[in-house]
């Protein structure tokens, strides 16, 4: 939600080249539109929502194209373009389970010129799965090791989980452990109108509420049984007034230190019942989150918390890399093997949008 990441990468057979990449943030009054459309309680028409996913198509073959320019490739050089999407709506609930991601990507194919994978999510939830998240078979590809077992963790607006087993290329599981920057990002935007805490400064300043992290601790979420998957429907400022109702006295900035701690505590207590990997693996924007990197390392001290960086991978892009890897395995014709449902299973993800011959 703060804006668009690309990267330009080539899968080798099992390896992954980065010649660019790059983030492009919304124009403010678009981001605008885009958090008031994932308000629980918005209101869009029809024609708001068609506007909305044309000009995010519109952003995201801009920054596909910048991208090409940026590295001086020509863009028949391209296999493919895979663009997940914007979220702004994931439910996995049945009876109706789905996942609302936009940015057209007959838009992203028609201004590219290159074939454009998009929609990776539904066919899962068709299939009865979460359909999130999606990384955890290209986390596995990556960074896998043959000797030892392996969590990588993406810090993105929700955090995931992928527990990797040695010498496997598929993950043994995936799912989300629940916020990851989000409902620190909402009360930084709420108290202080600032769209995140820089380096966590704003939580360190503050002390954990033992009662108010207990209280959200007991949200259902973080007891219910994998596979998961949520969404900022759900982990947002009213999750957080919620909690807070009863509690005037508390200073803002204890309810950042405590929301911050849920983040890891949730986390912690999502890994307690894995495997002790001997490395957790961080991606996503949270990284650069110090206060909370400060406290995943304190709070799980067997293991060894480090950066993506620390294995060749930015972690900035880490899931912009895994789109194009889920891109290659559709235009190659290959499943992937989720983790999303009970017993993982291999799935055909995403469709084809071509250019014009
Ligand atoms: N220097 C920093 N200090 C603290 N937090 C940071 C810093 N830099 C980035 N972040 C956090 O990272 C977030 C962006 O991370 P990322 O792009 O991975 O997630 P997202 O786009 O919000 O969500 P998702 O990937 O789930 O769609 C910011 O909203 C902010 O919370
Ligand atoms: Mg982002």
């Amino acid at each position: 939600m703060d804006g668009v990441d690309a990267a330009l990468v080539e899968i080798g057979t099992n390896r992954l080249t980065t010649f660019a990449s790059a983030t492009t943030h919304y124009p403010p009054a678009l981001r605008a539109r885009l958090l008031d459309a994932i308000a629980p309680a918005a209101r869009l028409t029809l024609h708001d929502w068609a506007t909305l996913h044309i000009e995010v198509g519109e952003q995201f073959a801009a920054a596909a194209i910048a991208l090409l320019d940026t590295a001086q490739i020509p863009a028949d050089a391209v296999t493919a373009v895979g663009s997940h999407g914007q979220t702004l709506r994931h439910h996995p609930q049945p009876p109706h389970p789905y996942s609302v991601q936009i940015g057209d990507a007959a838009t992203i194919a028609a201004r590219t010129g290159r074939p454009t994978v998009a929609d990776f999510r539904s066919i899962d939830l068709a299939y009865g799965g979460q359909g999130a998240p999606l990384v955890p078979p290209f986390h596995a590809w990556c960074f896998q090791d043959p000797v030892t077992p392996r969590v990588l963790l993406n810090l993105g607006g929700i955090a995931n989980v992928s527990l990797l087993a040695p010498g496997s290329t598929a993950a043994l599981a995936g799912f989300d452990t629940g916020p990851g920057n989000c409902l620190m990002d909402d009360w930084t935007r709420h108290a202080r109108g600032e769209p995140f805490d820089r380096d966590g400064d704003w939580a360190a300043s503050g002390s954990v509420d033992p009662a108010l992290l207990g209280d959200m601790l007991g949200d259902a979420y973080f007891g219910a049984a994998i596979p998961k998957s949520t969404g900022r429907e759900y982990f947002n400022l009213e999750f957080i007034r919620r909690h807070l109702d009863g509690r005037p006295s508390l200073r803002s900035q204890d309810v950042q230190a405590t929301l911050c701690a849920l983040t890891v505590e949730s986390i912690a207590i999502a890994l307690d019942e894995s495997e002790p990997a001997a490395s957790l693996i961080v991606c996503g924007g949270g990284v650069h989150n110090r206060r909370l990197m400060t406290l995943l390392g304190e709070r799980l001290p067997t293991r060894r918390v480090v950066s993506s960086e620390a294995f060749g991978v930015d972690p900035d892009y880490v899931e912009a890399a895994a789109f194009a890897w889920l891109a290659e395995r559709r235009m190659s014709g290959l499943p992937v093997m989720l983790t999303t449902s009970r017993e993982p299973r291999p799935l055909h993800l995403g469709a084809v949008y071509l250019p014009r011959p």
